[in-house]
């Protein structure tokens, strides 16, 4: 097949697939959109004096501010069954949550109390979120989560609260006045709630009105309350992950379980009497503990690990895959043509460098281990979520099985916006 014949193959079959996911409640379009770039925020002293420190409020600090998503098509993504998304209504003093897939009708009959909308991971749903991402690459892509987006009408808000990870707080739309207090833990005191971590007791040390554009960050574990001022509040959270060591040993112990025999057992060949049999000796406790610790300090192995549980999609729904497989020559043919790949937002690039040699890619819960010319590009994808292939990838056959592979696991997707 010509270059031109297999790049209309192609685009014919993404243009199908494009009015197919127009059709469908959620298009999951693979396409780029440029993203929003900041004119002033300076983010090395960003990161030098607030970042997990404290919290820092930045007045618009783009080139040009737009609110990238409406408010209707909020509400739509909180009707679709494989979005995540929460109602919060509050009477008089108190709040409660509902979660979605939500009626349409419901949103006709909210009444005149405050309310808000939240929706996770829109970023996984919509490109113009999912580029709202990228300003923030100035942080690992690894400790990034995902973007949540909500909406509220006048005094709405879910109550006064504390996260545990990091959050930049967007006002994309409206007003939203912010409050802060002091620093939260696992000990602070909750109202009893079913459904939702609010702080029986909380004080306002600072507050804010926040405008479109402006942004504010708060370290895990600040008190804070938003409440809209006025219709029309929407708040995009760029909201960021931080394993617990409670996750890090529990998951990090579940991979080594199955690897473990029944015959690696303590042994005490070299036993010796001792004064009182109740005791269990210090050498004993020694050798157990090292039985433990040997295999939770294997570094090479953590690391594989957990670059590829940290690259697990959380949301696999957003699945790119092609409906056909691509052959490794198809897709050679259209990067020649200049068609640019980009990635899925859902799935998470990243990568460790064992040595100078080699680098292992994580993608999608899976590892790839890449040296020479396959390293470079592997450190091109994590760099980049937009890319023309260089003409030198292109002569190389294992670069062309990586994006291959990639592609037909929809991590990657051709751009045809
Ligand atoms: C919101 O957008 O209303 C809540 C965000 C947050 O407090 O983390
Ligand atoms: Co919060």
């Amino acid at each position: 097949m010509s270059n031109a014949a297999a790049a209309a193959d192609i685009k014919c079959g993404a243009l199908l697939r494009k009015l197919l996911r127009e059709l469908l409640p959620v298009p999951l379009e693979n396409v780029y959109r440029m993203p929003m770039q900041f004119k002033s925020f300076d983010t090395a002293a960003f990161l030098r004096d607030y970042w997990q420190k404290r919290p820092a409020l930045i007045r618009d600090p783009w080139r040009s501010w737009h609110n990238p998503l409406s408010p209707d098509e909020l509400a739509g993504l909180a009707c679709e069954d494989h979005v995540e998304s929460r109602l919060i209504t509050q009477s008089s003093d108190d709040w409660n949550a509902e979660h979605g897939p939500l009626p349409e009708a419901r949103f006709g009959d909210l009444g005149k109390s405050p309310w808000t909308l939240l929706v996770q991971a829109v970023d996984q749903h919509v490109p113009d979120v999912a580029a709202l991402i990228e300003p923030f690459r100035f942080i690992p892509n690894w400790r990034i989560d995902d973007v949540m987006v909500s909406y509220a009408s006048d005094g709405g808000g879910v109550g006064p609260h504390f996260d545990h990870y990091d959050v930049f707080l967007i006002q994309g739309l409206g007003q939203r006045r912010w409050q802060i207090g002091g620093m939260c833990d696992d000990q602070t005191a909750l109202r009893s709630h079913e459904d939702l971590l609010l702080l029986a007791n909380f004080e306002a040390t600072e507050e804010w009105i926040l405008d479109p554009g402006d942004m504010l960050y708060i370290p895990p574990g600040i008190a804070h309350n938003g409440v809209a001022v006025g219709e029309d509040c929407m708040t995009y959270s760029i909201g960021f992950r931080s394993p617990s060591r409670k996750e890090l040993i529990s998951n990090w112990c579940d991979e080594l379980l199955p690897t473990l025999g029944d015959d690696d057992r303590y042994c005490d060949p070299d036993l010796s009497l001792q004064k009182n049999p109740g005791e269990i000796s210090a050498s004993a406790i020694d050798r157990l503990h090292s039985m433990l610790t040997e295999k939770l300090k294997d570094r090479e192995a953590f690391a594989q690990w957990f670059g590829e549980y940290n690259s697990t999609p959380r949301y696999p729904e957003t699945d790119w895959r092609p409906e056909e497989p691509i052959g490794s020559e198809q897709l050679r043919e259209l990067l020649e043509a200049g068609h640019p790949l980009i990635r899925n937002p859902a799935s998470r690039f990243s990568f460790v460098r064992p040595d100078e040699s080699k680098l292992l890619l994580f993608v999608d819960g899976q590892s790839i281990v890449c040296e020479d010319i396959v390293m470079l590009v592997a450190e091109e994808l994590c760099a980049q979520e937009k890319f023309n292939a260089d003409p030198e990838w292109l002569s190389s056959n294992r670069v062309i099985a990586l994006l291959t592979d990639l592609y037909n696991r929809g991590s990657l997707a051709f751009d045809w916006s």
